[in-house]
């Protein structure tokens, strides 16, 4: 049970401050100390001034839905492939078999990444390879909004990751280096939460608990609450709190590579999404190092009484198999396909 006072009753779901950096903040040690403070906290923050315009987020926004509004048939002529790339149906993925019953998580999706060419030898990479677009002429402009999208949150989790950086005690360019962010492994997920209303006691969520993989992730949501996290995994019983949705900002989550990076002083803290009944879109970046970079302890996050916690593990081998645990085998696809 969740949530709960000890005489039973369903303890009202809270709403969470988190700190907000401002990215255009000349005062760089006061976004440091903010985004610190959060790190450790609850690896959870707003986002201000990152660059990308109001205007330019609603065009996003708005050729998401043409995506989602598509018939059926039309979404499952790009369903996603083994690379990862394209559109993942309704209950696709179940990221909390525990407390998950049977089914999956009730959002459809569309993965977008790093687009590299078939022939290019950097294509056989697992994470690395073409893009999966709806046919020309279904969506006009579309591929153009999600490309541009995708090229600026990018430069705006770059940014974050030198904040990030110094609040580590390392250069402030140490994640900008060829194996860390030069070449990235980095994806847009559209993602869209058809109205159905969640049930924790039943089993049903819109997302289910999980915390994410990589480096950071940045969430753009529209203004329908939805998104709670749970500071303390551990904790019996599990206390979640709402993120509210603030306009023009982006919620910004430390992944589990980060927990592992840091040693486990920055939180990659749990999350989920819970329907209300109401339709809801947001849109996530997931963004990774290189495929052959190695995650290990950072020099200045252990020492002789606090030794590393984990093993080194090379990022393409740890994320392969984030996405083999929970995502559906696409062999059940093959009915669909034509
Ligand atoms: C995710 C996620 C939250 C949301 O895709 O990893 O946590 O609000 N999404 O859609
Ligand atoms: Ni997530």
């Amino acid at each position: 049970m969740e949530n709960q006072s000890q005489n039973g009753a369903e303890a009202p779901v809270k709403v969470s401050t988190l700190n907000c950096i401002d990215l255009s903040n000349p005062d760089i040690h006061q976004s440091v100390s903010l985004l610190k403070q959060a790190c450790l906290d609850c690896g959870f923050f707003y986002l201000v001034n990152h660059g990308i315009s109001q205007e330019f987020m609603d065009e996003v926004f708005a050729q998401s839905k043409n995506f989602f509004h598509l018939p059926l048939n039309e979404k499952m002529k790009v369903l996603r492939n083994e690379k990862h790339r394209g559109y993942t149906p309704v209950l696709d993925e179940l990221l909390d078999p525990d407390n998950q019953v049977q089914v999956g998580d009730y959002k459809e999706g569309y993965y977008i990444g790093v687009e590299v060419p078939e022939d290019d030898p950097e294509a056989e990479k697992p994470f690395y390879g073409p893009n999966v677009w709806p046919a020309d002429g279904v969506l006009p402009g579309w591929r153009q909004t999600m490309e541009k999208f995708h090229h600026e949150a990018l430069e705006v989790a770059k940014a974050v990751a030198r904040v990030i950086a110094l609040a580590l005690d390392l250069e402030v360019d140490f994640f900008d280096k060829p194996e860390m962010l030069g070449k990235p492994i980095a994806t847009l997920r559209l993602l869209h939460y058809e109205g159905q209303i969640s049930d924790p006691s039943k089993g049903i969520y819109g997302a289910g608990a999980h915390s994410d993989y990589g480096l950071i992730t940045l969430l753009a949501t529209d203004d329908v609450m939805g998104l709670q996290i749970c500071k303390d995994r551990d904790a019996k019983p599990q206390i979640w709190e709402y993120v509210s949705p603030i306009k023009g900002a982006f919620i910004v989550n430390l992944g589990d590579m980060l927990e592992r990076w840091s040693n486990c002083t920055f939180k990659s803290t749990l999350h989920r999404v819970l329907g209300n009944g109401q339709e809801r879109y947001s849109i996530a970046y997931f963004v990774e190092p290189s495929h052959d970079c190695l995650v290990e302890c950072l020099p200045t996050c252990y020492s002789e009484n606090n030794p590393p916690k984990f093993l080194p593990i090379r990022c393409s081998t740890y994320l392969s198999q984030r996405y083999k645990d929970t995502h559906a085998e696409l062999s059940i696809y093959n009915k669909h396909q034509t």
